[in-house]
């Protein structure tokens, strides 16, 4: 098992934003974490990257207790992670928006730049690696701060709504590389609205409502289980 929360809670003054949250993830898996806005999903990523420190539960990664240690505390040890919001470095070439990932991490390159290449390549990011991030639309964004964040070294990558923002024609091919990255042997847990994209690629899925996790299963057991359909997935556009 890769990583493991026991009871994780965090709360913001009297809302109690994630409760009780427990879920486990093994290697090699597609985690899914699903649930309507504001159920806590991405608090709770938080707290698993050590963004936030929850304020019950403990979180472990490899069997190690890391509750409570800072992001980049995390990120040395293998975790990294993309935001709800895509975040490039605007001024920045490609390139080097890349190599930073490469220089915080975990990774041990012989040849950096070689590496940071490499990962454009496997993103298939379209552009030449010397135009500037502020140039760039939704997806190319989203596949740089996907190099980015393997460029780390991570083994775990937490990955907030990725696919927010594609069309429906730039799912397919997203969705490949999602698979393609779990295949190069790095573990992903994944928040997400896109009903194709959970079905298509989740091995597992958790489901948080007002902050609990109401449900974990398959995405089969999931699409069946009634408590999950009632609130959440009869208000989703499975399509
Ligand atoms: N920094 C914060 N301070 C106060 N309240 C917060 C903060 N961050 C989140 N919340 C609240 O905590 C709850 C959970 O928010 P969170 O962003 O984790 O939900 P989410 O499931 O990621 O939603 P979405 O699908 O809209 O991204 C919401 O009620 C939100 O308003
Ligand atoms: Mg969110």
């Amino acid at each position: 098992m890769i990583l493991r929360t026991e009871g994780v809670e965090k709360r913001f003054g009297g809302l109690v934003a994630v409760k009780d949250v427990s879920i486990s993830v093994n290697e090699g898996e597609i985690f899914g974490i699903i649930g309507p806005n504001g159920a806590g999903k991405t608090t709770f990523l938080n707290c698993i990257s050590g963004y936030y420190s929850p304020e019950k539960g403990r979180v472990f990664f490899w069997d190690r207790d890391v509750t409570g240690y800072p992001s980049y505390k995390m990120c040395g040890l293998g975790m990294s992670r993309t935001f709800q919001i895509v975040r490039g470095f605007p001024k920045m070439t490609a390139f080097d928006n890349v190599k930073v990932g490469a220089t915080f991490g975990s990774g041990k390159y012989h040849n950096v730049n070689d590496r940071v290449k490499e990962l454009l390549d496997f993103v298939e990011f379209p552009l030449s690696p010397d135009i500037t991030a502020e140039n760039f639309n939704t997806i190319q964004l989203k596949r740089l701060e996907l190099a980015r964040a393997l460029a780390t070294g991570c083994k775990l990558l937490l990955l907030d709504e990725v696919a927010a923002g594609l069309t429906p024609g730039e799912l397919p091919d997203f969705i490949a590389l999602i698979k393609r990255i779990r295949d190069s042997g790095v573990t992903i847990i994944c928040i997400e609205h896109v009903m194709k994209f959970i079905l298509g690629c989740c091995d597992r899925i958790a489901v948080l409502v007002f902050g609990a996790k109401i449900a974990d299963g398959t995405p089969e057991e999931i699409q069946n289980n009634p408590q999950v359909v009632e609130a959440y997935l009869g208000e989703t556009n499975v399509h």
